[in-house]
């Protein structure tokens, strides 16, 4: 026997020492204590001693063999556990999670403009019910069953009398049951007209704006409505008052404003007309005051609608209302 037991143990630990995977480890186990391993070798080959060392030379190699398996055990251990540290370990240099800030969706930072403009201008801010009676949505507006007037305006009906309010305007009557002049509120709101293309949805928004007191003129209206305009646009912005139609004004208007894209140059956004129509307004028709109990000889009024989308839409240059129903939020970000 040319090695002794020692001289095989402290081999087999200096190589222990250079092997770095788990890999090599368990080569070095196989190596020195599988089958045909080096001390399992040495084991064999003991019948070849003198019969009186062979117990102390079994006993030994038995030991070491113990020995070895439970070190080479262990050093496997320590290998597991340090690389399923590394995997779990934060690594501080990578770059951190973005956390995202909500932010207001278009339509409520629009309407929140709107509003504000109102209430600097001294109105107070009203609010009425998206469900409402035929009677405030149309016939206390001047609108009787069958008048052409609610052609205009497709309306979902719930059952006959009962209706989603395509209009804010119904506010103007709630409002005027209550209280007697001077009446100066703006009624912000969600609206539903039976409509689906680029430019409407079922459901959008409108802010509704009425005064009552002595005195009121129609300049009275211009001024407010100027006044609102060059806020939400831009001081510079020329607008226009062409006469219309609403059954519930006399006389009415419609408010347009020069195409914020061409400056009246014409373009596919105002159609080559130079104008985009941002508002409905007039001077409230005697007949509603009557049927509120307003005294007509002492009172005149103003009243004034316009579409919330359509206002986002002129001020961001969005042409497709869609967009600001879709939830994508790569759209909503822009704001
Ligand atoms: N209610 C009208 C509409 O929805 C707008 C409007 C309001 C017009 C008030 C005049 C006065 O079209």
């Amino acid at each position: 026997m040319e090695k002794t037991i020692e001289q095989i143990n402290q081999e087999a630990l200096n190589e222990l020492e250079t092997a770095s995977d788990m890999e090599s480890i368990r080569a070095l186990s196989v190596r020195y204590l599988g089958r045909k391993g080096i001390i399992t070798r040495f084991l064999r080959n003991i019948s070849k001693l003198p019969p009186e060392e062979r117990p102390i030379a079994g006993k030994k190699a038995n030991e070491t063999k113990k020995t070895l398996d439970k070190i080479f055990k262990d050093a496997l251990d320590r290998l597991e556990t340090a690389t399923a540290d590394a995997t779990d370990r934060i690594d501080v240099s990578l770059p951190g999670r973005m956390v995202l800030a909500g932010s207001l969706h278009p339509i409520t930072q629009i309407n929140r403009l709107i509003c504000d403009i109102f209430t600097n201008l001294g109105f107070d801010i009203v609010e009425g019910p998206e469900v409402e009676t035929d009677y405030y949505n149309f016939e206390a507006l001047n609108i009787p069953k069958n008048h052409p007037a609610r052609d205009m305006q497709d309306t979902f009906y719930i059952s006959d009398n009962i209706v989603l309010r395509t209009h804010t305007s119904p506010v103007q009557i709630r409002t005027m049951e209550k209280q007697t002049p001077p009446v100066r509120i703006i009624a912000p709101g969600k609206v539903y007209r039976c409509d689906s293309d680029l430019t409407h949805t079922p459901m959008f928004h409108q802010v509704e704006g009425l005064l009552v007191d002595e005195n009121v003129s129609f300049g009275d209206l211009k001024g407010i409505l100027t006044t609102f305009v060059h806020r939400m646009f831009d001081e510079q912005i020329s607008l226009r008052f062409r006469p219309s139609f609403f059954p519930f004004t006399e006389p009415s208007a419609e408010v347009d404003i020069l195409c914020v894209i061409c400056r009246g140059k014409g373009c596919r956004v105002c159609s080559q007309t130079g104008w985009l129509e941002v508002l409905g307004a007039g001077m409230v028709h005697p007949a509603l005051f009557e049927n509120i109990g307003y005294d007509t000889a002492r009172y005149t009024g103003f009243a004034f609608g316009m579409g919330v989308e359509r206002i986002a839409m002129l001020k961001y240059g969005i042409d497709d209302i869609r967009k600001y129903f879709d939830n994508d939020l790569r759209f909503l970000r822009q704001f």
